[in-house]
């Protein structure tokens, strides 16, 4: 494996200098940075042989399409999805959830079936649901969380009924970081033939992701979360509901035979893909998967279990600084808040300091309510994060804390 020297030279945003200190960057959940092969993908796709795909018999046309279908079998290889063919590029993880909110919704759901969401999801997993619900008069249901920030398996199992249709939940939760029993989720909804969406929005950056020996139903994630171009994200979909269900939007390239009268469809994955696709982005987040592929996603879960626990470990020493989200099994974002201090005021303050963290609700505000809080700063940290940056932020927050005392 490179060493951390060599891996970081690889980002050129992470020698950036901000405010003329170096840059400590955690704020990984919201985007990553971009390695120089990802850049250097998209800017040859725009260089040296952009143009529309599926649409040309010409060379240029030939080369981008036969990229773009190499980029969805890269994503399907490591994803392990069983075909290319299950694979759907669209704008990212919102896009995703959308087209199953609708298409299956159309499809499947009736008034008074019910769909299930857990307590931890961010919006994009909550929002597409309600609207469905709205729509055709079907019932949201929540699994409970705890203190630690996990889901209540327990109450889960007993929400699931015959009036199940669909279980929608996160991989691993953006706000706290918790990693969700996802295999015994689906199991369970499996035994009653309840298919199950997994949204992996936080899950991809970590490597964790199979959805083959999941069995998950779908799966949904964004490339701007895995060190590739944002614009573009995957849904991932077995092919016996694929094509099965219904395409989400109509335009160029997803149909077969148009005419006014009646409009055939064309054979997937091409069936959810309208339009002009973000072709660029897709071979550019192939690229991603590549350099995760090379550094090993065995070593990027190592590297960043020994970060998780030096933050844990230094951040929970701090007089006043109390973490949310506590779970055993969590990927290494450390949500916490100062006792005194507002959340924009610490995430102001380490900005001054080139430190970046996201504050707020983090597109999760029913986790907040839940705590009675209205947001917290969040440090994510992936593998080109080091020890030595989590140092910065501790001393930071120290700095932060003396400034209010
Ligand atoms: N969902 C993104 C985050 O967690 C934006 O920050």
């Amino acid at each position: 494996m490179k060493n951390i020297k060599e891996i970081r030279s690889d980002f050129p945003i992470l020698n950036k200098e901000v405010y003329g200190k170096p840059l400590v960057y955690f704020d990984n959940g919201a985007t990553t940075q971009k390695p120089q092969s990802v850049i250097d993908s998209v800017n040859e796709v725009l260089t040296s042989y952009n143009s529309n795909i599926h649409r040309g018999v010409h060379y240029l046309s030939d080369m981008s399409s036969e990229a773009y279908e190499n980029a969805r079998q890269k994503v399907a290889s490591f994803i392990n999805a069983g075909k290319k063919e299950e694979v759907i590029f669209t704008s990212g993880t919102t896009g995703s959830i959308n087209t199953i909110a609708f298409s299956y919704g159309e499809r499947y759901i009736k008034p008074g079936d019910e769909i299930i969401i857990s307590y931890l999801e961010h919006h994009a997993n909550i929002v597409p649901w309600q609207m469905l619900c709205e729509r055709k008069g079907a019932v949201l249901k929540v699994i409970p969380m705890n203190e630690n920030g996990g889901i209540i398996i327990e109450e889960y199992h007993k929400l699931l009924s015959s009036r199940t249709k669909l279980v929608s939940v996160t991989q691993v939760s953006n706000s706290l970081g918790t990693i969700l029993p996802v295999s015994e989720i689906i199991r369970a909804a499996h035994s009653m033939n309840i298919p199950v969406l997994v949204d992996g929005a936080q899950g991809i950056q970590h490597g964790i992701v199979d959805v083959g020996a999941m069995d998950c139903d779908f799966y949904t994630f964004s490339g701007h979360k895995v060190y590739g171009p944002t614009g573009i994200g995957i849904l991932y979909g077995k092919e016996k509901w694929l094509s099965e269900l219904p395409p989400y939007q109509g335009g160029g390239d997803m149909v077969d035979k148009v005419t006014f009268e009646k409009t055939t469809y064309n054979q997937l994955p091409f069936k959810f893909e309208a339009g002009t696709m973000n072709y660029p982005g897709a071979i550019g987040l192939a690229a991603a998967l590549d350099y995760v592929t090379a550094i090993g996603r065995e070593n990027i879960s190592l590297r960043e279990k020994e970060l998780l626990q030096y933050a844990t470990e230094k951040m929970s020493a701090i007089d006043g600084l109390k973490i949310y989200g506590t779970s055993a099994n969590k990927i290494p974002t450390i949500s916490f808040l100062l006792k005194g201090i507002h959340q924009y005021d610490t995430g102001m303050i380490l900005d001054k300091m080139g430190i970046a963290v996201r504050t707020g609700t983090h597109c999760a505000q029913p986790v907040m309510d839940y705590f009675g809080i209205d947001g917290t700063v969040r440090a994510s940290v992936c593998f080109y994060n080091t020890s030595e940056e989590i140092d910065s932020l501790v001393a930071g927050i120290e700095k932060v804390k003396s400034m209010f005392a």
